[in-house]
């Protein structure tokens, strides 16, 4: 697989365990060079070992603010479906941030709460090292195709493909339909962004937003003009 880019480093491990290990080191390095990093969190299974492979090491983080990428609308943090919950069990309290930045999701002004979210990113002078998975369909957070590059951050109703593909974490509960999405624009706007990929369900998608045209329809081909180091296995290239 060629990547089209200049900008966009494609590093291949042979095994998940392998990607967890390159992707935590790189993530050690960001926090090592700047320990006031500003990090966007990806939930979703795919960074989890990263995360846990964070942990056993524990670089220092008391200073990294952790940005909350995306939430599903009007749950709580109690709720098991929450993501900020999710982000706070896998992320936050074993690897000690000391501060994160998070969408109000159960405001009765959703527009309003993407506002102040996107708000505090910029305030936080941006994002230093966006963390991100591949959705199947090609979505980035809730950046749901059709987004373009200049998607904000906003409430999104969630795509059949995302519902189908999100039902197996929650059941027996619902996924809700509606979500909050770190927008397009300050994702790529990333000073560094990480995406990292296993698997060989995402081997289609993977394909087609490095090498394919970039498009509303794939969100995350436009990442080929971002500062993008992509972390994958080799069942997924
Ligand atoms: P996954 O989700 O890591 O659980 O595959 C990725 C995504 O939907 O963004």
């Amino acid at each position: 697989m060629t990547p089209p880019s200049g900008r966009v480093n494609l590093l291949v491990c042979d095994t998940p365990q392998a990607v967890a290990e390159r992707a935590a080191s790189l993530i050690e390095r960001q926090v090592r060079a700047k320990p006031d990093s500003s990090l966007l969190v990806a939930t979703g299974n795919t960074p989890m070992p990263t995360y846990a492979e964070l942990a056993r090491r524990k670089p220092k983080m008391s200073e990294v603010c952790a940005i909350q990428l995306d939430e599903y609308l009007g749950v709580s943090e109690h709720d098991p479906r929450s993501l900020y919950g999710w982000m706070e069990r896998s992320f936050t309290r074993p690897l000690g941030v000391g501060r994160v930045l998070r969408f109000d999701a159960m405001s009765a002004r959703p527009d309003a709460a993407c506002a102040e979210h996107a708000a505090g990113i910029r305030t936080l002078g941006g994002i230093d090292l966006a963390i991100l998975g591949l959705g199947p369909n090609g979505h980035l957070g809730f950046n749901e195709p059709p987004s373009d590059a200049s998607a904000p951050t906003r409430p999104v109703v969630l795509s059949a493909a995302s519902l189908l593909s999100n039902a197996p974490y929650w059941a027996p509960l619902a996924v809700p339909r509606q979500a909050l999405t770190v927008g397009m624009d300050l994702i790529l706007a990333a000073r560094a962004c990480l995406l990292i990929v296993t698997g060989e369900h995402k081997r289609e998608v993977l394909g087609r937003m490095l090498e394919g045209p970039r498009t509303p329809q794939l969100p995350a081909s436009y990442l080929q003009d971002a500062p993008l180091t992509v972390v994958a296995d080799r069942a997924a290239c």
